[in-house]
């Protein structure tokens, strides 16, 4: 069975798709950890957005998984823990433009159609439902309001550490909805047959209950 999970930044993916993988036995493959890691290669590499065909060079150099340990998604690439890494506002601010890149986006979607290959999985990205799996059992497409999502996403960098301001972070998500939105291939959309859920005014037992229920309705 698929799930698949779309939606834009801060809409609360991340957390559904951890709270659903435990209670109902789904692997949690988030997507958007994949786009990271060749972000935070290529700027290991040193390499801007410029340097186009390099990025899309240093793709077939790196080795990308997704390792479930004690109810925690570890991303590992050319077997180094990046989990925390990938999160960092650098990574954060080129990733989008960087996975508007055409061969990065086969390569990647290529991945993730293995990483899932067997198994009962809720995925979550911005294409899922609509070019990764078209024929996912479950298509859910969970969004909020531009300021709830960068408040959320704010508070959850305070939590982990990692450095920034409010503006940056609402700055950041407006930039990336502009540029998800607008991509040749897997624009950020609403899939055909998606439930539709705006987490704005809701707990996340509340989106979690529902999500859920929608899942066992589809089984
Ligand atoms: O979900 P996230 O914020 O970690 O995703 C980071 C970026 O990766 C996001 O801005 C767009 C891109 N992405 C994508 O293009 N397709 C996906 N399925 C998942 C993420």
């Amino acid at each position: 069975m698929i799930v698949a999970v779309d939606g834009p930044a801060g809409s609360g993916k991340g957390t559904i798709t951890k709270i659903i993988s435990q209670r109902m036995g789904l692997v949690n493959l988030d997507t958007g950890a994949t786009y990271r890691c060749v972000a935070l290669a290529s700027l290991r590499a040193g390499l801007t957005l410029n340097d186009e065909q390099k990025i899309i060079d240093l793709i077939d150099t790196l080795d990308i998984k997704i390792e479930h340990q004690d109810g925690e998604i570890k991303v590992f690439l050319n077997g180094e823990d990046v989990s925390k890494e990938i999160r960092s506002s650098e990574v954060t601010k080129i990733v989008s433009p960087i996975s508007s890149i055409i061969p990065v986006r086969l390569k990647m979607v290529e991945l993730q159609r293995k990483m899932a290959e067997g198994k009962d999985v809720i995925m979550e990205g911005r294409d899922i439902g609509t070019y990764v799996f078209p024929n996912a059992e479950v298509k859910i497409y969970l969004d909020a309001d531009v300021n709830e999502r960068a408040k959320r996403r704010y508070k959850e960098n305070q939590e982990k550490g990692i450095e920034c301001t409010y503006e940056d972070v609402l700055d950041n998500i407006k930039k990336r909805d502009e540029n998800d939105k607008n991509k040749e291939i897997g624009a950020l959309k609403v899939a055909e047959n998606a439930i539709i859920l705006d987490s704005t005014n809701l707990t996340i037992d509340e989106v979690a209950d529902e999500v859920e229920k929608i899942i066992k309705n589809a089984k």
